[in-house]
């Protein structure tokens, strides 16, 4: 929310209930603005404090954590100037403002989180944390020993060293090579620049692993809730 909306459409948007069912709640006066009884249509900014039944719409909302596989074209950004699709446009149908945990590129394909836990999100793109993403790569060229091995130790990049990244599944296919690189910092553009770094252009990225979590069969473009197992687990990584 970026300027005054109606009440009833953030109680809607904040997963917390229908418009329908925040317009009764506000007649029946169990909605409060900044203190005082909220009436029908009146419009609150994002510092105002809405209370329901005297708790916080923070509070009450219901929590929704989504793994979608964000389809190569989509762009992972809130707004887009260029009016492309965005990731939220595909998970559209669930009842809350979703935030992406992170980015992938326009033209990275794969896993990407989605969630309104504020907390969590936070929590989760904390350096600190250092979780692992793992990506399937592919490069022009073959990737030679001496590349391997400076991709595990580290690469110098303009923003410093990267830190040790693991390598896996390599092969070769034509021109081309994939393998598999897992590192757990997020960079802006960090597994393009590593390769490039090294002489070897990306040709194709897709982010196959996050932490425990892997696309499991998830089409481009479509996406699933997390289970409270996954987000309990996600939780004390
Ligand atoms: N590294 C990249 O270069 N791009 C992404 O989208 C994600 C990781």
């Amino acid at each position: 929310m970026t300027s005054a909306e109606r009440l009833h459409k953030v109680m809607a948007a904040a997963g917390y209930c229908s418009r329908r069912q925040a317009e009764q709640l506000i007649a029946a006066g169990r909605v409060t603005v900044d203190g005082r009884v909220a009436v029908i249509g009146e419009k609150v900014t994002p510092s105002t404090e809405i209370l329901v039944d005297g708790r916080s719409l923070g509070d009450v909302q219901r929590r929704y954590y989504v793994l979608l596989h964000k389809p190569v074209g989509v762009v992972s950004t809130l707004s887009d100037p260029q009016g492309r699709q965005r990731v939220v446009d595909l998970v559209r149908d669930i009842p809350a403002r979703l935030y992406p945990v992170g980015r992938l590129d326009l033209t990275t394909s794969g896993l990407l989180l989605l969630t309104n836990d504020g907390d969590l999100a936070q929590r989760l793109a904390h350096p600190r944390h250092e979780i692992d993403k793992t990506y399937l790569v592919r490069v022009r060229g073959h990737l030679d020993r001496q590349a391997v091995s400076r991709l595990e130790q580290g690469v110098r990049l303009e923003d410093g060293l990267t830190a040790p990244a693991k390598v896996a599944a390599l092969r070769n296919s034509g021109s081309h090579c994939w393998f598999e690189l897992t590192i757990h910092e997020g960079r802006n553009r960090q597994v393009r620049r590593m390769c490039e770094s090294l002489g070897y252009p990306v040709s194709r990225l897709a982010r196959i692993g996050y932490a425990f979590l892997t696309l499991d069969g998830l089409e481009p473009g479509a996406y699933r809730l997390l289970t409270d197992d996954e987000v309990a687990r996600l939780k004390v990584l």
